[in-house]
């Protein structure tokens, strides 16, 4: 079972920095994120992974002021970067977004991340879900669902050819002649595409992992079959077992039209834990959490999702059916999800705003209860492991590694230490060959 860690500063849950310990705030002090990172180390995941968005909110600050996920937070290939000196074995990811970035940096930032690390490095694959970040950069909105998803496959492309420039060997470094790196060995690449055009060579040796593993977590037709191309780890979030299943097999599913095979990616079902001794602790702890969603942030949340402003509605009153928009332009998963909930579940404004979890998998209860839950979805096969996702930080993770982490390694569901020192030998992976090597040899052949 493989794990991952959804490592923003406080939690994900919109009231969870209000739980943190003591009063200060940890979000931009570096030793508070390398004390969270040793301490996912110590308890064996495979990745600390840091999700984000270009962008901080403009408007409706009156709600923003009181949930801060990307309000305030480090750039997180900076943060990898530092976490990176002070970690020895744990995986390093973080999300780039292919609409904003361009495949250069990208691939000199997550390259250099790989180097420093010796190996560890990870990068999110994101189209980014929401028009701040667009404002950010020259636009009022952002492009069409299906551009930024043609753009964001070219961009991938691009930038895993960019870190075959050099062949393994080609750095020989030998005094003795004065040639750094063999000529023969430097690959220029010559790319003319519908987004960029580029006669282009990264100015940075192979890195220890061949490339950097590759993260994705499309849930549309367009997200997953970027997934099936390209990605490594896949992020799902399904809320039953059933329909975590179907995502599975349907990623994997669309493998072979790409030459791979089904173990050439590790899908992490999305699994929000509060931990208790007791069930009655821990459920305690949860309602304590949904009671303190002040009515703005529940509003923000439910809006942001459903894309439709729903700020002048009674929260105790259903959401009027003719809110729904005919389509979604940010997170289809999401829309998706919050719209299956209005229009089966009839709740109201407020009861949708305590229960929608962005379809991950909540489990409320002792680490055994935990473990249970880990162990029903990993033995069905509806995923390969677990995202991670904690509602308060660092208090989640501490439970999670003193109670949760030892029962599962007790049942054998997981490693008792690292075997590599690599993410892609956590996750079971070969070391990608460069392209170039791999037509050199069939050339050969
Ligand atoms: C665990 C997890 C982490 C994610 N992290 C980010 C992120 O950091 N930034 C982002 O813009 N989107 C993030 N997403 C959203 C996805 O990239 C994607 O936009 C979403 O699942 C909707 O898929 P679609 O774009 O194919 O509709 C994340 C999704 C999951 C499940």
């Amino acid at each position: 079972m493989a794990l991952a860690l959804l490592a923003q500063a406080h939690g994900l849950h919109p009231a969870g920095w209000m739980k943190a310990p003591g009063a200060t705030d940890g979000t931009n002090d570096i030793d508070y994120h390398v004390a969270m990172a040793q301490l996912a180390e110590k308890g064996k995941f495979d990745l600390f992974f840091i999700a984000d968005t270009p962008a901080a909110r403009t408007d409706n600050l009156d709600a923003w002021s009181r949930y801060i996920p990307y309000m305030n937070c480090l750039e997180p290939i900076t943060l990898l970067t530092a976490l990176a000196g002070h970690t020895s074995r744990i995986g390093l990811g973080g999300t780039a977004s292919t609409s904003f970035y361009e495949p250069y940096n990208l691939a000199r930032l997550y390259g250099s991340l790989d180097h420093i690390s010796h190996g560890r490095a990870a990068w999110n694959v994101v189209t980014s879900g929401n028009n701040y970040a667009a404002r950010n950069f020259g636009e009022d909105k952002l492009a069409p669902h299906a551009r930024r998803y043609a753009r964001a496959k070219e961009f991938v492309e691009i930038v895993k050819a960019l870190w075959d420039t050099y062949d393994d060997d080609a750095v020989v470094f030998d005094k003795a002649r004065g040639v750094y790196f063999d000529p023969a060995k430097f690959h220029v690449l010559d790319h003319q595409g519908e987004f960029f055009k580029m006669h282009s060579a990264l100015n940075l040796a192979r890195c220890p992992q061949g490339q950097p593993v590759i993260i994705q977590a499309g849930a549309s037709d367009a997200g997953k079959e970027l997934a099936a191309e390209t990605a490594e780890v896949v992020f799902n979030s399904d809320d039953t077992p059933e329909a975590a299943k179907a995502y599975y097999d349907d990623v994997k599913g669309r493998m072979a039209k790409f030459g791979r095979t089904p173990d050439e990616i590790r899908v992490l079902a999305g699994l929000t834990p509060t931990i208790g001794e007791s069930r009655w602790e821990a459920e305690d702890k949860h309602r304590t959490l949904q009671e303190m969603i002040h009515p703005l942030v529940g509003k923000i949340r439910v809006a942001s999702d459903l894309e439709a402003d729903v700020s002048d509605l009674d929260p105790d009153q259903p959401i009027p059916l003719d809110r729904i928009p005919k389509s979604a332009n940010l997170h289809t998963r999401y829309f998706q999800q919050i719209v299956a909930m209005i229009t089966e579940q009839k709740l109201t404004l407020r009861q949708l705003w305590q229960r929608y979890e962005r379809g991950n998998k909540r489990v409320i209860g002792t680490p055994a209860d935990v473990a249970d839950a880990m162990e029903e979805w990993f033995s069905l096969g509806a995923c390969d492991g677990y995202m991670v996702i904690f509602p308060t930080l660092p208090d989640g993770l501490e439970a999670f590694v003193a109670g949760v982490v030892p029962e599962l390694q007790r049942r054998g569901l997981y490693k008792l230490d690292y075997e590599g020192t690599t993410l892609r030998e956590h996750l079971g992976f070969r070391r990608p060959e460069s392209r170039y090597a791999r037509a050199g040899m069939k050339a050969a052949g």
